[in-house]
């Protein structure tokens, strides 16, 4: 059964990441369509607890379908988890009189979202955006297919001045806890090597494996390094390798950094960012509440923020192993 809705409000939170603009077009047009109010907050849960709420229209939408970051702007605010911090956010919430809330971010913002949703008995649906792409539940977060092309053009440009110079390059790609922006590019780049925070970096191995390539005539090598590994980032590993590979590589050390953030969203990024739009809404119109959209094997989900928020993504290691093959 349908619930009655008549004002929603959204809100982009986190990390911002390419194609939230178009989710954020999808989840404005489908209310619209609706016959909803639809209400945008600017800086995630910050601007909720300032009360920084503008009406959106159809209009408000246009042209930003193919623009990376997001119009509603983000941030990670700290007062939202406080108790006084979500109180002050309800309260805007209650005199907009908005009765369903959709948030578009990754599992801090579901954390936040869930949590809220329960103490203040508003419907809450999250719609995965980040390029890390390290939410559980979705094969897919809104951001990644733009930030891996991102790197791999990056990265195709690197390679040739090393290709040049005979160097070793390390590079350093984003993914705090999660190395699936690492694995995937890693391979699309050829790497020799790809270090990842769910796999354990063994650095006499990295420089046998260095080694043997060099042993088999390879002149320049990319290793791909993601920002959480625990041995230390790019620099770091760089460091040991260097010290010990002297007479073997001239190295060189690159950290991608922000960049994997920004630009134009893929044809990948743009289609799933609005089919969750819609989802999202139609989840709130069928009385849904805590959950999060999601893609499994191409298809819708609906997935509790409980779960979603608890568990972490998966990680294919068989993919490692592909690499390392594929690096002979
Ligand atoms: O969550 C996405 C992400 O880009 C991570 O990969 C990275 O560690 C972090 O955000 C960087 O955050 P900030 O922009 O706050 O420095």
């Amino acid at each position: 059964m349908e619930k009655k809705l008549k004002k929603i409000a959204l809100l982009t939170s986190g990390g911002d990441a390419p194609g939230m603009n178009a989710c954020i077009r999808a989840v404005v047009r489908t209310g619209l369509y609706h016959g909803l109010q639809m209400i945008g907050i600017y800086r995630g849960y910050q601007g909720m607890i300032e009360g920084d709420f503008e009406e959106m229209s159809s209009r408000s939408v246009s042209n930003i379908i193919h623009r990376g970051g997001t119009i509603l702007k983000s941030a990670r605010s700290k007062e939202f988890r406080t108790e006084e911090g979500m109180k002050r956010a309800w309260q805007y919430l209650k005199a907009e009189r908005i009765d369903g809330l959709i948030t578009i971010g990754g599992d801090g913002t579901f954390r936040g979202a869930n949590e809220f949703s329960k103490k203040y008995e508003i419907p809450v649906i999250g719609i995965p955006g980040t390029i890390d792409n390290d939410m559980f539940g979705t094969d897919y977060t809104i951001g990644y297919d733009t930030a891996i092309n991102t790197v791999i053009e990056s990265v195709d440009k690197i390679r040739d001045t090393a290709h040049s110079h005979d160097r070793l390059f390390f590079i350093e790609v984003m993914g705090r806890d999660a190395g699936l922006i690492a694995i995937r590019t890693g391979i699309a780049v050829g790497a020799e090597a790809i270090l990842v925070p769910e796999s354990k970096t063994d650095i006499e191995t990295l420089i046998e494996d260095l080694e043997l390539g060099w042993m088999r005539k390879k002149s320049s090598s990319i290793v791909i390094v993601a920002e959480g590994e625990e041995a230390g980032g790019a620099f770091e590993i760089a460091k040991m390798v260097g010290e010990r590979m002297k007479d073997r590589y001239d190295i060189r050390v690159t950290v991608l950094g922000h960049i994997q953030r920004g630009g134009q969203p893929t044809c990948m990024d743009r289609v799933r960012a609005s089919r969750l739009g819609v989802a999202a809404v139609e989840a709130l119109r069928a009385g849904k509440s805590n959950v999060m959209i999601g893609i499994q094997n191409g298809q819708i989900a609906h997935v509790p923020l409980e779960q979603s928020v608890k568990h972490h993504s998966t990680f294919d290691s068989n993919l490692l192993r592909i690499a390392k093959l594929l690096s002979y």
